[in-house]
């Protein structure tokens, strides 16, 4: 029996460890829920603020997390001075007008993914972070979860040999409401910018490790709409210079979260639940190792990027090594490339 190989341990320091930055949270809807109990739970951040279209939702959010302050609405949480940052927790649809809205009030502004609904209205955010000169990040909470930073050292490290190809695979089977943001394209549904963003991101991810460059060379895409005219599923290839992932994403059928790297010296399997915090498994030969030590599990995961950007602020940073803005930017231009092969345009786009 060969000895067992070693993964790097995670270089992520403990969430507990970020200064406190003063948050206000726009739009508590389910995601905002699950970030906000997530930071209460595992950071000294301060969630100090709630901002909603109703104040009684505002309230309500506001009381089932003990936050001192609401407000009816977003223009008025911006506006707040006791807030520091802003995550932006609304549908794609409205991203850029509502991250905007905090960056022109000098806001260090945090946004879920997908960032937005296309790669222009990225580029003005950015150039307005710029302007206001604060911090703006993806909230792109794989990145910055411990199990990447394993993967990140292995591929920084060659443990592959050169990277060859990706798969990865989100597919969740929903059925949503049909008035639900998922399906209705004047809030950007469809499941690309919902799951699709996470093996989009992955691949982009990968690439940029390995050496492969910022955007693909090659984007092919095949898909099908619902009948409200957003994607359901969707099969795309990007292809780099010898190298190809195959990415899948769909919300017909609960396809799993696959995620494998492969390389002429080894492969790399992630947990079926590779978005959230996960174990990885290198394969070398007849060797093979695992890391799966996540003291943090599930949603809670949602802690690490809010003390990322904290940490981030402290020290003057404008932008997060770990998902630069133009990797945020070359990854919706490759999300454009894709909806526009399967024929999904939003309105007003
Ligand atoms: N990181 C993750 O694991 C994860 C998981 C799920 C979703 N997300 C992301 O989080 C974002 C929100 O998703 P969600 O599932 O939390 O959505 P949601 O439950 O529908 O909440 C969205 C909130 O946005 C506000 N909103 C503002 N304008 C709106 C409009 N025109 N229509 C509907 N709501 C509007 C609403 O709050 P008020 O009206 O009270 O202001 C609503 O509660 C999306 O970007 C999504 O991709 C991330």
């Amino acid at each position: 029996m060969p000895d067992a190989l070693t993964l790097p341990e995670p270089r992520t320091p403990d969430p507990a460890d970020a200064p406190p930055l003063r948050w206000g949270v726009l739009a508590p809807g389910h995601i905002a829920h699950q970030w906000t109990t997530a930071v209460l739970a595992h950071t000294r951040q301060e969630v100090v603020a709630a901002g909603s279209r109703s104040l009684d939702r505002a309230q309500a959010f506001a009381d089932a997390h003990g936050i001192a302050r609401a407000h009816g609405s977003y223009e008025e949480l911006v506006d707040d001075p006791h807030v520091d940052a802003v995550y932006v927790a609304s549908p794609h649809s409205h991203h850029h007008d509502q991250a905007l809205l905090a960056l022109r009030a000098g806001k260090h502004v945090l946004v879920e993914k997908a960032f937005t609904r296309n790669a222009a209205e990225a580029r003005a955010l950015v150039e307005a972070a710029r302007d206001a000169d604060v911090l703006l990040m993806e909230a792109m909470w794989t990145r910055y979860l411990p199990h990447t930073d394993v993967i990140r050292q292995l591929l920084d490290d060659g443990a592959l040999g050169d990277v060859h190809r990706v798969v990865g695979d989100y597919g969740v089977r929903t059925d949503p409401d049909p008035t639900h943001r998922l399906l209705d394209p004047a809030l950007a549904g469809g499941v690309l910018l919902d799951l699709g963003i996470y093996p989009l991101s992955f691949a982009s991810f990968v690439a940029r490790h390995a050496g492969l460059g910022l955007s693909p060379r090659t984007v092919q895409a095949a898909g099908s709409l619902t009948s409200t005219g957003v994607d359901a599923q969707i099969s795309v290839q990007v292809g780099y210079d010898g190298a190809e992932a195959q990415l899948f994403t769909s919300m017909l059928t609960a396809s799993g979260h696959t995620t494998h790297v492969h390389g002429s010296e080894g492969r790399l399997d992630v947990d079926d639940r590779c978005y959230v915090p996960a174990g990885v498994t290198l394969t070398v030969g007849d060797r093979t190792g695992t890391w799966d030590a996540n003291r943090i599990t599930g949603y809670g995961g949602l802690s690490f990027q809010a003390a990322a950007l904290a940490t981030y602020v402290a020290e003057g940073r404008r932008d997060s090594p770990l998902l630069p803005l133009d990797e945020t930017v070359a990854i919706l231009e490759t999300a454009d490339e894709i909806r526009h092969q399967v024929g999904v345009v939003y309105p007003g786009e």
